[in-house]
């Protein structure tokens, strides 16, 4: 049994102005114009174009967050924050905290949300700012880039086979998986706004031409093919419980016989109380997207046995199920 919460950890639990602290630093790109050598409250102003007295406030409170440091009047970046938020390093994850402060306004909502069943959002904010989802997902790219060979050994592909990397995004799974299998080939299947990001990563992986793109809608359009592994890696959730059903049935149409198909999504498990951190991205993408939603388990199972697959099976709990094609 887990052990009872104490009255501090409740009102811990319950507190997030620290968060927007960082969210609004980062926004401000803050960091970035601490770069380099310490400044003055009013040098940083000039920079980023602030009110000093106001800003002063905000730099006391980094301070204390350990994320800036204060000698006499002047204030420099932790070698955390150097490292992670200055926008010209090469491990700045600012991109991602960027997103979490766009989507500030609609966990706002949430009450009403709840009230009334209707969510706040039209669009997600991938599709108002492309440019916002492009850098995103490189962020993602190079922090996720252990699980996709993980992923790629525990599914003991031949080698040979050809992949569809369906919603591909930066091709991290598609590089992964040909990494860890030489002769494998694999195509990445996304939007064509996408594929500017994901042409890039291909090229640095040296990977041109066992790689190919396919731009497209995989809700609209054919996906080539056949192939012999399609992956569905975090694509599901963003859409309806009918569109994904409709979705696996199209990727059996696209399977050699003897192919399979893999979706790794965020499942809740059947009571709908854990994993812990999917029953909080279950409320993100309520109050984020227009019609997704956190599935279960199940429901990608009956997808799969629904759209022809045989032998389907939860390869990871709440993570990973499979489905043949005969
Ligand atoms: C959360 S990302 C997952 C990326 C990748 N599969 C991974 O696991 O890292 C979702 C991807 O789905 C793509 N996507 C969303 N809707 C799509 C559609 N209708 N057709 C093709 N791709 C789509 C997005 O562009 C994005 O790259």
């Amino acid at each position: 049994m887990s052990r009872e919460f104490s009255l501090a950890e409740i009102f811990q639990l319950g507190y997030y102005w620290e968060t927007k602290i960082l969210l609004t630093a980062v926004k401000l790109d803050l960091f970035s114009a601490l770069d380099g050598k310490p400044k003055t409250a009013k040098e940083v102003a000039g920079r980023i174009g602030a009110h000093e007295p106001t800003l002063t406030l905000l730099l006391n409170a980094l301070v204390a967050l350990r994320l800036l440091t204060k000698e006499g009047d002047s204030y420099g970046n932790s070698p955390a924050a150097e490292k992670h938020l200055v926008r010209q390093s090469s491990q700045y994850i600012g991109h991602l905290l960027v997103l979490h402060d766009a989507e500030w306004n609609n966990w706002g909502k949430l009450e009403e949300t709840i009230r009334t069943g209707h969510r706040p959002v039209d669009r997600h904010v991938f599709e108002t700012d492309p440019e916002l989802g492009s850098n995103v997902l490189a962020v993602l790219h190079r922090i996720g880039q252990q699980s996709g060979p993980d992923l790629a050994k525990r599914l003991k592909l031949s080698g040979r086979e050809r992949l569809l990397d369906l919603g591909g995004g930066a091709g991290t799974n598609a590089i992964a998986f040909c990494q860890v299998y030489p002769e494998l080939t694999a195509t990445v299947f996304d939007l064509p706004a996408t594929l500017r990001l994901t042409e890039k990563t291909v090229k640095e992986a040296g990977l041109e031409s066992r790689i190919a793109l396919r731009p497209g809608d995989f809700n609209r359009d054919a996906l080539g093919g056949p192939y012999d592994v399609a992956l569905m890696s975090d694509i599901l959730h963003y859409q309806t419980f009918e569109s994904n059903a409709a979705l696996v049935g199209k990727v059996f149409t696209h399977l050699a016989p003897g192919g399979r198909l893999v979706i790794k999504d965020r499942f809740l498990d059947e009571a709908g109380t854990g994993p812990a951190w999917t029953t909080a991205f279950a409320i993100h993408i309520l109050v984020n997207t227009q019609q997704g939603g956190c599935y279960r388990t199940g429901d990608a199972m009956s997808w799969l046995t629904k759209g022809g697959f045989t032998s389907v099976t939860e390869l990871e709990k709440t993570a990973v199920v499979q489905g043949m094609k005969q």
